[in-house]
């Protein structure tokens, strides 16, 4: 079976749903999920689900066994909506506001993640099922986008050991201290990363024996992480320390089964680059503005590519291209210069109208989309077994104004 959802499918999906539109593979996440499953054996895994939060997505993963990770209250609403079992909702992040640890703490999440004393605190005054991680800062370089470097030293995220060991201590006072928790950062390939967070959580384990559980978090990048020997290194120190092991995958699930279809509205030739205007930008896809992320992007019809539409618009403009040897830009719609899909995007001149399929969106893609310039959030289909379905539509005009008049009694 293809990796990759065929040209033919995703142009139905665009002339169905208009664009610009996501399209979410569920079936292929469902094979990441098993890959893990398998590489991991009695893991349990924790499906980050700020990465994707929609409905459609979420039961799936859950109803193939992933429980979830949530940091706000929308997404513990959203776990709980979509059947994860409450003892298999993580509840963390380094807020923990009181209408979160009371809606979990109601709902009998099964899990917390302590990122500081004062989270501490407000949970132990409560009546609560869960068990308790305490989060450590390992303090280290995780070779990744600064953005996305939450075991750096100076990130706000975690404890130090020595405070981490000690708020632990606190906890397992009670007997209700699970073990430690570390995310080192998002799209690490780099598993000497991985051997950095083994060697502080050792002694940490080594302190305080008898504990069950090690939460290593998420952050395997896309592609090519290596999970085998990921998961030899981390099942070893599993096995040494007596421990099953927790993680928390995101990306790893969902970035490359997701795709952005956009179409280019408008293409500008004469200057030092060529801008190929899309109907889709940092509005719909912030990742390349917001860490200089590359997407690959490909015309959908262009020769080779498995469908003839499109083909004869697109094979037309390249020879323009070729001649001039101009560099290809795909830029979003807004009126700011952040506002681009991809730099140099390797792209034959394609004329208007062509059909471009963004690849590894499934991720932080539509989960950071914004109304900004007032764009309307792009429509949301998932393919499963070779049929696709819509699984949020398209937002309209009248969504932007809807929430701003609310009810006289609806509160601040
Ligand atoms: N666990 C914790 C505590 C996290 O903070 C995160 C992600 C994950 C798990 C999942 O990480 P993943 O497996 O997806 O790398 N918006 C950024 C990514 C931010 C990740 C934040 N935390 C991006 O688009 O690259």
């Amino acid at each position: 079976m293809s990796e990759h959802l065929d040209d033919a499918l995703l142009t139905a999906i665009a002339d169905r749903f208009g664009t610009p539109t996501y399209v979410y593979d569920l079936d292929r996440m469902g094979r990441r999920l098993a890959a893990l499953q398998a590489a991991l054996p009695g893991a349990v895994i924790l499906y980050a689900v700020k990465a994707n939060p929609n409905g459609a997505v979420l039961r799936s993963l859950a109803s193939s066994g992933a429980g979830a990770e949530v940091i706000t209250v929308g997404e513990l609403e959203r776990a709980a909506r979509a059947g994860v079992a409450p003892e298999r909702i993580l509840v963390g992040g380094p807020a923990q506001d009181p209408v979160l640890v009371a809606r979990a703490a109601a709902l009998g999440a099964g899990l917390v993640s302590l990122d500081s004393p004062g989270q501490w605190r407000d949970w132990s005054g409560r009546e609560t099922a869960a068990r308790f991680l305490v989060r450590v800062n390992p303090g280290l370089d995780p070779h990744t986008h600064e953005h996305l470097a939450t075991g750096a030293p100076d990130s706000k995220f975690g404890l130090a050991p020595g405070p981490a060991l000690a708020l632990a201590r606190a906890v397992a006072a009670w007997g209700k201290l699970a073990g430690f928790h570390v995310h080192a950062g998002s799209m690490i390939r780099d598993l000497t990363v991985y051997d950095a967070v083994f060697d502080v959580l050792e002694p940490l384990y080594r302190a305080l024996p008898g504990l069950s559980l090690l939460d290593l978090g998420g952050g395997f990048a896309v592609p090519d992480f290596p999970l085998e020997r990921f998961a030899e290194r981390a099942g070893e120190l599993a096995g040494r320390l007596g421990v099953s092991l927790v993680i928390e995958p995101g990306r790893f699930l969902t970035a490359a089964a997701g795709t952005l279809l956009t179409r280019l509205v408008r293409v500008k030739e004469g200057g030092p680059r060529t801008h190929a205007i899309a109907d889709a930008g940092m509005a719909d896809l912030l990742r390349p503005a917001l860490y200089g992320a590359r997407h690959a992007v490909r015309a959908l019809g262009a020769p080779g590519s498995g469908t003839d539409a499109n083909v004869e618009a697109v094979a037309g403009a390249a020879k323009g291209a070729e001649a001039s040897g101009t560099p290809v830009d795909v830029d979003g719609p807004l009126c700011e210069n952040a506002d681009r899909l991809a730099r140099d995007a390797g792209l034959a001149v394609p004329a208007p109208g062509t059909l471009l399929a963004i690849a590894e969106a499934g991720a932080y893609g539509f989960a950071m989309a914004s109304n900004y310039a007032s764009s309307l959030r792009p429509a949301e289909v998932a393919v499963e077994h070779g049929r696709f379905r819509l699984v949020r539509r398209r937002e309209r005009a009248e969504d932007l104004w809807r929430l701003e008049d609310p009810e006289p009694d609806a509160g601040p």
